[in-house]
């Protein structure tokens, strides 16, 4: 149980953030047809049209029929069909087959946005703090949707033999390339990770960030900057995919069966160079940018390959300690979709943007945690099992999203999600 009192949250201020973030995932989604938001490319992946509405499912569920007296579901069939993994909430549709709802149609799921939306703005001052907390809690998972969106289209959009763009080219250019590694030297002995703020109040957290608590390093360094596309065509130009050497076995295998010879999202033009397709259609590889895409499986194996090592995620969260988690390259608004480098700076660069930044860790409860109380506990715990942290942010997490103890995580064969990779070394 948690021994502080945590303040009200200002019913005016979430209002406001409430509007910004609902509008966000609209905008972002504007440029789709019908069609382009409901099909659905793997199972991994799901329909826009179903990220709009699992996203209003989520308030109308958790504040809405649970903390407001007298509302009446939009539609008493949905809740079937939009609820995602929560036991607690009973049955739902198959998640394999999340793209064939073609109805109801786009409009109709923008009606459902617009019915919670101002339902929960006319309850919002009512509310009392547990209500609240998840009202917050619900702002910082439909950040996280956002970002699914953007990639599930990006990955719906690559199947299509046009490769079509979402959005505009992001502008040409960067192209400085950044210099040799460079290695900081990270603390060592005792530290603290994680956050004790569970939902709410001004400094938000997920169950899984706490509780916070003591760690020890060892002697190491990260390197200054990520891994860049010019540095990964050396990987691949020396053999990197065609040798089982640095590969762990698992890794080995998904190479071999899934004929692995770049990050996703790579062809090989008619004049034998790489490039990429993404959500401004297709680009040519700039070297300079930081490698996007790959598993952990691939990260493992750069690093293997270098003679280096991923960070553990209490070397990188320690070191992310000072940085400010919202200055690197993240997503502003629709359209604004880049993996560029932050421009360079002293110390560690690119710790908030860009990519996710695998770590080395599993994606395991930090000592003492315990799920939340409810159906909301369902959101982490349960998935502490076979996946990797990633550190950081990309350029497709809605800024103002991110902290440094943010426990990012996916399988290890995954790579639609924007990721990359850091050098760690032992000192
Ligand atoms: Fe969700």
């Amino acid at each position: 149980m948690a021994t502080h009192v945590k303040p009200s949250i200002d019913a005016g201020h979430l209002a406001s953030r409430f509007a910004d973030v609902r509008a966000l995932t609209l905008a972002l989604a504007a440029p789709l047809s019908d069609a382009d938001a409901t099909v659905q490319s793997m199972e991994d992946a799901s329909p826009a049209k179903w990220h709009l509405a699992h996203t209003a499912w989520f308030f109308e569920t958790f504040v809405l029929r649970d903390h407001v007296a007298g509302y009446e579901l939009f539609d008493a069939d949905w809740p079937f069909l939009f609820n995602s993994y929560y036991e607690a909430e009973g049955e739902r549709h198959s998640r394999a087959r999340r793209g064939m709802i073609t109805r109801p149609m786009l409009d109709q799921v923008r009606a459902y946005r617009h019915h919670v939306d101002d339902a929960l703005i006319a309850a919002l001052p009512n509310l009392d703090n547990r209500a609240r907390d998840l009202v917050e809690l619900g702002l910082h998972h439909e950040q996280q949707h956002q970002e699914l969106l953007l990639m599930d289209i990006q990955h719906l959009f690559a199947q299509n033999p046009l490769e079509p763009a979402l959005f505009d080219a992001a502008p040409a250019g960067l192209s400085e390339m950044p210099g040799p590694l460079d290695w900081i030297e990270g603390h060592v002995g005792e530290a603290e990770i994680g956050c004790d703020d569970a939902v709410g109040g001004s400094a938000f957290a997920f169950d899984c960030e706490g509780p916070r608590h003591k760690v020890y390093l060892n002697p190491h360094g990260l390197a200054d900057r990520l891994i860049t596309n010019g540095e990964w065509i050396e990987f691949i130009e020396a053999g990197g995919y065609a040798n089982h050497e640095h590969w762990l076995m698992e890794g080995w295998a998904w190479v071999q069966e899934n004929r692995i010879e770049a990050p996703e999202y790579w062809r090989k033009g008619e004049d034998g160079d790489w490039y990429r397709v993404g959500l401004a259609g297709r680009q040519p590889i700039d070297r300079a940018a930081p490698v996007c895409h790959i598993s952990y499986y691939e990260a493992a194996a750069y690093a293997d390959w270098t003679g280096f090592r991923l960070p553990t995620e209490a070397e990188w969260e320690v070191a992310a300690g000072d940085i400010d988690p919202d200055g690197g390259n993240q997503l502003d608004g629709a359209g604004d979709a880049r993996t560029l480098p932050a421009p360079g700076s002293e110390g560690l660069k690119q710790m908030f943007g860009d990519v996710w930044e695998w770590s080395g860790s599993a994606y395991q409860p930090h000592p003492g945690f315990r799920s939340a109380e409810g159906a909301v506990g369902e959101y982490n715990g349960k998935f502490m099992v076979g996946q990797y942290v990633l550190k950081g942010a990309c350029c497709a997490t809605p800024r103002g999203h991110s902290r440094a103890s943010y426990r990012n995580f996916f399988y290890p064969h995954m790579r639609w999600q924007f990721a990359g990779l850091r050098l760690a070394r032992d000192l």
